[in-house]
């Protein structure tokens, strides 16, 4: 047998797995301006993300986590804290997913759902602190439908893992979570699946016959 572990990973995703960084010790001595808590217990993916901001300039200045989630996502979130210091709010609210993926060297494709879950917290923490400072202009609306109930997955997250690459009902479920808990989302998935294929796979060709 093989003693030696198979990394797959980059380095720099080892080295924030190894050490995480800022993440939350003590909730209640952390007075935060806005918290985001995403997840689901069921399968233990539950995140949390904090944030502190100058309010004068809508600069994040300090960023805490902590999840029980994976390895993957405790790399990406460590990562993300440490992205966000001194972006704008704006700015913040729009990292994603394959940002973070970049910044640690690349995630292996079944893992880029992990990173989903620090992206997602943070954008809750910045709203709860537009609404805790009366700013509700600034709420950013969830567009997208929520179309797993049981892991909080949307049909524009469905859209991105087929993007990214997933053909198949199993494909879509190890990417994003979906349909993984009751089962009850599936037709949905399936139809969702493929219009997205459609709309994506059409206009790769259009565009393949107009070149
Ligand atoms: S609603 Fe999707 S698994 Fe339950």
């Amino acid at each position: 047998m093989n003693s030696k572990m198979d990394w797959a990973y980059s380095e720099k995703l080892k080295e924030h797995f190894m050490n995480p960084h800022n993440i939350l010790e003590d909730e209640d001595s952390y007075h935060e301006d806005g918290k985001g808590i995403v997840g689901n217990m069921k399968c233990g993916d539950q995140m949390m993300v904090v944030i502190k901001v100058d309010k004068a300039k809508g600069v994040i200045t300090d960023c805490k986590w902590k999840t029980y989630g994976c390895a993957s996502a405790i790399a990406s979130t460590s990562i993300l804290s440490e992205m966000v210091k001194g972006m704008t709010l704006e700015e913040a609210y729009y990292i994603s997913p394959k940002d973070i993926a970049k910044e640690l060297g690349g995630l292996p494709g079944h893992k880029i759902h992990c990173s989903v879950l620090g992206d997602k917290a943070l954008r809750a923490a910045i709203n709860d602190y537009y609404q805790r400072n009366g700013m509700l202009d600034k709420i950013k609306k969830q567009e997208a439908r929520v179309v797993c109930q049981c892991m909080n997955v949307t049909d524009k997250e469905i859209e991105d893992a087929v993007l990214e690459g997933a053909r198949t009902y199993i494909e879509i479920q190890e990417r994003t979570k979906a349909g993984t808990v009751c089962g009850q989302c599936k037709e949905d998935i399936l139809r969702l699946l493929d219009k997205y294929k459609k709309k994506h796979f059409a206009e790769a060709k259009q565009k393949n016959l107009s070149n």
